[in-house]
Parts: C-alpha cells; structure tokens; sequence
C-alpha cells in the first residue's frame, strides 16, 4: 500500500486553495474531466475559490462532468437542501456546467435500480478522475457510516443519528434530516483515478487520525482510502492536531 500523501495548511482558505490547485491540474491535462463532488460544510472554501478563478478567467470548467457523491432519499432534487440542488447552487451554475452534465444518484423509484444504474453511469463515463471526499465526525466518507462492508458500490444508507445531527444545521427544522440516502460505497469510490479527502477543523482531528492512523478498517470508513494508489489527504492545522508527529505546515 502507498501510504496518502498528507499536506497540512494553515486554515480552511488555504485548504481551498490547494485543492482547487489539484482540481485545475485535473481539468487542465483533462477539460471534459469527471469529477466526484461532495456537499457539505468543507467543500465550501474549494467551490468558492473555483468559482472566483472561473469569473477571473484562471480555470475553465464548463466541459467537466459531475457525479455526485451521494443524495437524500425523501427531498426531491428541486429540494434546496438536495445535493444537486447544493452543487447548483454553489459550484456548476456559477461555473458553467451545464445541467445535464451533473449526475446525482437518482432517490425515487425503486433504490436497488437507481444504485446499479449509478454505478453503471459512473463506468460508462469512463470512472472518475479526481474524486474529492470530506470526512464525518465518526469517520464516515460519502454516507458510509462505521461498519459499511468496503465492496459496496452504491447502495442505500441508512444515515446514523450523529450524522443527522451533524447535518441538521443545513435545515430549519432538524426534523427535516433524511434518514436515508443513496450514496456511491467504498468499492465506487477506490475505482477513482486520484481521491482528495479535505478536512478542515479540530472537530475532526480525530476521524483523521483514525482514518490515517488507526487500523484499515470498515470501523473506519474513511481508512479505505490507504488501499488507493492515489489518495492526497488536505489538512488544515486544527484538523491535522491529532497525527504524530503533528505534520509541519506548508
Ligand atoms: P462536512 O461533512 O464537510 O459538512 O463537515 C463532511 C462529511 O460528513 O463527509
């Protein structure tokens, strides 16, 4: 195993710097590159900095293609709170990608379905080059939450309850949190070209030290990323706080 490259910054802006570095480096040997996007709070200092490059010019992302990395079962996509209404809003509209080429697991019908064919769609556009990933509190990526078996390609979470209170800031009413979501597994996400797992606060320092640190194991989600031959992990300080040696910052 190729042990993740870890680089360590100062704060969340600087994070959303370097990796917007990564992405440019992907889309500029790549335009029409597929990327693997995720919602949440930490994507947001990335999504910003990437749409102030394409305003001014720096970077180009209207021939990229999105997939997303896990969606709600119960909003709807015109949901505000939906990812695909969340990646909308905050990366693809702003940078010109048009919206059939944002793909999301789709969270009606039958799951089983919507899963084959989201895995299917993800081969079919060739895999991913760069996927990004957060990582939650218990150390869950995507929706895989501790105890998810690491072959599984997109199947249907049921969220764990310290997610559903983490993700309740998102929504007026807690009550609101989906229990359910259909989210790309452990195995989808290794098929990747590059992983870029990004964390930013000491809220988490101890999910990535699990994840780097503790045992590859389905305890830890995010510790399958040690069996990918490509896998950067972007710290900040605070998030980085429980490795040892604490790593230097850049
Ligand atoms: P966050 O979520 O970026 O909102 O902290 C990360 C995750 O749960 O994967």
């Amino acid at each position: 195993m190729v042990p993740p490259r870890v680089e360590v910054f100062d704060g969340p802006g600087d994070v959303g710097a370097r990796v917007a570095d990564l992405v440019a480096a992907t889309v500029e040997a790549r335009p029409d590159a597929v990327l693997g996007l995720p919602t949440g709070g930490t994507p947001g200092p990335v999504y910003a900095e990437l749409v102030r490059r394409s305003a001014a010019g720096e970077i180009d992302l209207r021939r990229v293609r999105v997939f997303l990395l896990d969606e709600y079962v119960g909003l709807g996509r015109s949901h505000p709170r939906s990812y695909r209404a969340t990646i909308a809003r905050e990366l693809t509209d702003a940078v010109g990608v048009p919206d059939d080429a944002v793909r999301g697991p789709v969270t009606d019908g039958d799951l089983d379905t919507a899963c084959r064919a989201y895995d299917d769609a993800v081969r079919a556009a060739g895999g991913v080059d760069l996927q990004l990933l957060g990582i939650g509190r218990n150390g869950h990526i995507a929706f895989n939450e501790p105890g998810t078996p690491f072959e599984l390609t997109t199947h249907t979470a049921v969220l764990s309850e310290p997610t559903r209170r983490d993700n309740a800031r998102f929504f007026t009413d807690p009550a609101e949190v989906p229990t359910l979501a259909v989210t790309q597994g452990p195995a989808l996400i290794l098929e990747a070209r590059r992983l870029v797992l990004v964390a930013t606060g000491a809220a988490k320092a101890d999910a990535v030290a699990a994840a780097l640190e503790g045992p590859v194991s389905p305890e830890c989600p995010a510790s399958v990323i040690r069996r990918h031959p490509d896998a950067v992990v972007v710290l900040d300080r605070a998030a980085a706080g429980r490795l040892r040696p604490a790593p230097t910052p850049r």
